[in-house]
């Protein structure tokens, strides 16, 4: 028995609370600097602690997102009086969470794939974290389906779901809950036929790996891709395809005592990210013996992004258009979202 195991169990329980998901807002600096450059914001870290400060000071921000993912820079940042953004965030009475990885890295011997890393130092590190307030952490694995080049291999498989569940071992260690994110990406031409395939093969593998290491399922969420057909395949899915399809690889693969599902939204639309899982909520309910949320990204930041550019005075608008998308994907997380909840943005 770990050191930890109550205070884990409670973090992974809070962490997927009743109409509650999880913010991911941890881009990496680089990550960041991309998404300003397209709306021209200067990228500087001076623009990110804005943006970081817009998003963590969002009022009622707590009744939707149980907590942040932080990246290593914005854990150790404060607003512009001086308060730390994890006491910002503790005092919302949410809980802060950290990006661990390193990111995903060319993989030797394996043309078009990618094997992330961080593994090295992460012990120290995530000692570092507990003790700045860290609560949880999440770990990205990417897999990449290209039928013409023969990816995923099963190399790449096996490489990024060992180095998930060494990450999510420490991490159960050190007092951090594990996200573990193995991201299948929608880029491509793939059908969900091929989504399923892979996505099962991964999950296999993940599951296998985390027994392995002895990782604990009832002290970790699962972050992972839905199950959809890649952006450039000419058969899109329905709704309640991509929902069945995702909880039907779900069932087949995830433990019954893991705490928690929690999707990325991976280049979706922010719209169908929260109908489909809505979907999922109202229509396989019966099927899932955890909670099924969210941890978005772009899903929920990109209209509070575009809007903001920049621009002090836009702050406010700003911060309404993450609560809507936060408020509309906590509906999607009990099955009460409907598209006629998606009002028009104002013009400001
Ligand atoms: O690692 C990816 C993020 O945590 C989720 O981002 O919702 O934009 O895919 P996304």
């Amino acid at each position: 028995m770990g050191e930890y195991i109550q205070e884990l169990r409670a973090t992974a329980a809070a962490m997927v609370a009743p109409g509650k998901g999880i913010l991911a807002m941890d881009e990496s600096d680089g990550t960041c600097n991309k998404r300003f450059d397209v709306l021209g914001i200067p990228t500087t870290e001076e623009y990110r602690q804005a943006y970081r400060q817009l998003i963590l000071t969002v009022p009622n921000l707590s009744a939707y997102v149980s907590g942040p993912i932080l990246y290593d820079e914005t854990i150790r940042q404060s607003t512009t009086d001086g308060k730390p953004f994890v006491q910002v965030i503790q005092e919302a009475g949410m809980i802060p969470g950290i990006k661990v990885d390193m990111g995903a890295k060319d993989m030797a011997g394996h043309p078009g794939e990618k094997v992330t890393e961080g593994l090295d130092g992460l012990r120290d590190r995530i000692a570092e974290y507990y003790a700045m307030g860290a609560r949880f952490a999440k770990w990205r694995a990417v897999i990449t389906i290209d039928a013409v080049a023969g990816t995923p291999s099963l190399g790449c498989i096996e490489a990024n779901a060992h180095a998930l569940a060494r990450y999510a071992a420490l991490c159960q260690e050190g007092g951090l809950v594990p996200i573990v994110e193995p991201e299948v990406l929608i880029d491509g031409e793939h059908t969900l036929e091929q989504c399923f395939e892979v996505t099962d093969e991964t999950l296999e593998e993940v599951f296998t790996q985390l027994r392995h290491q002895g990782v604990e399922f009832d002290q970790m969420i699962l972050k992972p891709s839905m199950v959809i057909p890649g952006k450039s395949c000419p058969q899109q899915a329905s709704v309640d395809e991509v929902a069945e399809a995702t909880i039907t690889c779900l069932q087949k693969n995830v433990p019954a005592t893991v705490a928690g599902i929690a999707f990325l939204s991976g280049g979706q639309s922010m719209q169908d990210a929260s109908a489909h899982l809505n979907a999922m909520n109202a229509k396989f309910r019966d099927r899932c013996p955890w909670p099924v949320t969210f941890s978005y990204a772009r899903a929920i930041q990109q209209p509070a992004l575009e809007h903001w550019s920049g621009d002090p005075s836009r702050v406010p608008e700003a911060q309404k258009r993450l609560l809507q998308r936060a408020e509309l994907n906590s509906a999607a997380s009990v099955g009460s979202y409907d598209s006629k909840m998606e009002r028009p943005l104002a013009v400001v």
